[in-house]
């Protein structure tokens, strides 16, 4: 698949994910072996929250870091945002106690005001976005000098063996899973596209640090496949 033009890209991908989001959640946990919600409580970790902060989760979706922020830490308030109505519906019927305030934005113009957070983070969103530079630096103005801007996204492992293993699960495997449990009709694809077209984890940590992001560092997981990016806003 080639991946939609910058022009259509938003487009397409609220589209893609409002068809996906009622399977979403199920889908996820299939395709990361259940292991998907260790990695949002290592990114509400990396957050670093002080006692009653205040966190942004950037594309919530359908809230699962922002639950997670939530159960790990009962004391903080938890904004979520999202520019797709369909996943954030599923998210604040998941939030029984209210506690999420939704707010539907694109992640490249953020509506809050300079340094109203103590932390932002976003949990596969960047392979989706037209500028990955600029949303970054949308979280970095929101969030107050020192506070913590965390980033979980898919990466390429390269390790040889692993790598085309990897690769063989990707085009092959998870594009039949996505088929399935999603009506669009190029999500199948457009997953293992746009994982490869994006930057590996050295050159995002560069990005980060291009928009004024400081002390950063990044881990990854699963064999080289998930990467958690952190870096401190100035
Ligand atoms: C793969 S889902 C991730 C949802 C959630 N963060 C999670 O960890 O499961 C990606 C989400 O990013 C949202 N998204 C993509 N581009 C966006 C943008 N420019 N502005 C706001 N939300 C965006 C989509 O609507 C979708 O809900």
């Amino acid at each position: 698949m080639t991946l939609p033009p910058p022009s259509e890209k938003p487009r397409y991908v609220r589209e893609m994910f409002a068809h996906t989001a009622r399977r979403y959640d199920l889908m996820n946990r299939l395709m990361t072996l259940g292991q998907d919600q260790r990695w949002r409580r290592l990114v509400v970790e990396a957050c670093q929250l002080p006692p009653g902060g205040h966190l942004l989760d950037v594309a919530t979706g359908t809230a699962d870091i922002a639950l997670e922020a939530l159960r790990l830490r009962p004391d903080i308030h938890v904004v979520g945002s999202d520019f797709t109505h369909e996943m954030m519906r599923i998210g604040k019927s998941k939030d029984s106690a209210g506690r999420i305030l939704f707010v539907e934005a694109d992640a490249m113009h953020l509506p809050f005001p300079d340094n109203s957070f103590d932390a932002a983070c976003s949990g596969f969103l960047m392979r989706n976005v037209t500028d990955i530079a600029a949303t970054f630096a949308e979280q970095r103005r929101v969030v107050r000098p020192g506070g913590r801007v965390v980033c979980l996204e898919i990466t390429r492992p390269t390790t040889p063996v692993w790598r085309d293993l990897f690769h063989l699960y990707f085009f092959r495997f998870v594009p039949r899973i996505t088929a399935f449990f999603s009506s669009h009709k190029s999500a199948y694809s457009y997953l293992p596209a746009s994982t490869l077209a994006f930057p590996r984890p050295p050159a995002l940590a560069e990005i980060m640090r291009s928009v004024g992001l400081r002390e950063i560092s990044y881990r990854t997981l699963m064999l080289g496949t998930i990467a958690i990016h952190a870096g401190e806003s100035t």
